[in-house]
């Protein structure tokens, strides 16, 4: 079968994800010839380049993953380069006279690797512009906020683009160790006849990294762990085992909003009995962190699920920077004293972002955020962050292996 021939349009095309993730990505697709070699990406920003501009700026990231530099040649003359700005309209109308020069047959797509205040402006420059009809856009996280400004965000989406054409990445559901437990899920009956109540007695779920905030302060000030990685990955990981397993995995996103819509919620009385909040030593000294900062840069949330299948089985989700050791798994600790731990992190398997780009251009939403499970995740941290400040903070060791307060 040919592989898909595309029009890929990069806004924020200098960012840091866009240099980490998203270009090397669309290098391996293009080398895999998971996309056509007539496709064409539009790398959008502010700077006054030439397209021979941008492709000596963009190699050195492009570089690292053994591709010959003739392979990167023959990929970086399908590069070319946009110059605008989103607060203007002429950009959008320059965009869409680039667009359709090299549109024909090519499935357009359109990728905001932007701050999320700039959703709103490109998604109604680009539906102003005309250009949207059957044309894919792809986001990143954070959706919103909280639950009022994600609706914000996606009624401005949805001026131009179908639910259908819509791609919320949290690149976490391109992790091949979830994809291993769906698969086990799926296919071993006596594991999934034992995921339920009669069987499991707790579940938790960890998300701990070595790093610490990485000169990021100033975002990292305005977000926290609980925003950071607790409200999408750590949300989508306990989905993902405590879902009702669909027959067809087409409905795998409505699962999982599902199973998020029936979170217990924590209420204002019982913030101090449900949430651990903490910071490692020297954050307030970071740079661009305010000196008595109250920011978490590690959260410990218990929970439950009110359904018939997990009703009162206790469950951990977990977050923190500066730990000793990278950790992403789930524990499921079984009622007879076993454990099965499913590791997130798998080696030798391709990039998470690679996956779901891959994905976004097959069209499967399964590997993608649903705006039920945007809103379903909000409600249940929205009342947490909003009374977050009851919960005494306390203070941690940079490298330790675990948290205990
Ligand atoms: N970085 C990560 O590891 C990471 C991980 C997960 C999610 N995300 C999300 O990904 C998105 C991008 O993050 P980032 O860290 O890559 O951001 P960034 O490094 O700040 O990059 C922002 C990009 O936007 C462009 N830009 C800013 N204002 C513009 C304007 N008015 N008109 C046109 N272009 C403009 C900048 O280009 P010029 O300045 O060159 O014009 C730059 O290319 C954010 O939503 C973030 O939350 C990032």
């Amino acid at each position: 079968m040919a592989s898909p021939n595309i029009v890929f349009t990069l806004f924020g095309a200098t960012g840091d994800l866009a240099q980490k993730k998203i270009m090397p990505a669309l290098l391996n697709l293009y080398t895999q010839e998971k996309i056509s070699h007539d496709s064409v990406i539009i790398a959008f920003s502010r700077r006054p380049w030439t397209n021979d501009e941008y492709r000596t700026f963009i190699e050195p990231s492009l570089t690292e993953n053994g591709v010959s530099k003739d392979a990167l040649h023959k990929f970086l003359k399908h590069v070319v380069y946009a110059q605008g700005n989103f607060d203007g309209p002429t950009a959008f109308d320059q965009l869409k006279n680039k667009i359709e020069v090299v549109r024909r047959d090519r499935q357009v797509f359109f990728h905001l690797a932007v701050q999320p205040e700039f959703y709103e402006p490109i998604a109604l420059g680009l539906k102003n512009a005309g250009i949207t009809d059957s044309a894919k856009i792809i986001i990143e996280k954070p959706i919103g906020h909280n639950l009022k400004t994600a609706e914000l965000v996606e009624s401005a989406l949805r001026k131009g683009f179908t639910e259908e054409n819509i791609f919320r990445i949290d690149h976490y559901l391109g992790k091949a160790g979830l994809h291993d437990l769906v698969a086990v899920r799926q296919k071993d009956s006596e594991f999934e006849s034992h995921l339920n109540k009669d069987f499991v007695k707790t579940i938790e779920i960890k998300i701990l990294e070595q790093i610490a905030i990485e000169g990021r302060g100033e975002f990292y000030e305005t977000v926290g762990a609980i925003r950071d990685v607790g409200q999408n990955h750590a949300l989508e990981m306990l989905a993902m085992v405590t879902m009702d397993m669909p027959p067809n995995s087409a409905h795998i996103p409505e699962a999982r909003a599902k199973v998020l819509q029936r979170l217990v919620p924590i209420t204002t009385e019982k913030i101090a009995e449900h949430i651990i909040r903490a910071q490692y030593k020297g954050y307030r000294q970071e740079q661009d962190v305010d000196a008595h900062s109250e920011t978490e840069t590690y959260f410990k949330i218990k929970t439950e699920i009110n359904n018939d299948r997990w009703q009162n089985v206790h469950i951990s989700l977990e977050g923190g920077k500066a730990f000793e050791l990278k950790v992403a798994e789930i524990k499921i600790n079984f009622s007879d004293g076993t454990t099965k731990v499913c590791n997130i992190e798998r080696a030798h398997t391709p990039d998470a972002y690679e996956v779901v780009l891959e994905k976004a251009i097959e069209s499967d939403k399964t590997y993608f955020v649903s705006i039920d499970e945007v809103k379903a995740s909000w409600k249940f941290i929205d009342p947490i962050l909003e009374h977050i400040k009851d919960v005494s903070l306390k203070f941690y060791d940079k490298g330790v292996s675990s948290a205990s307060f």
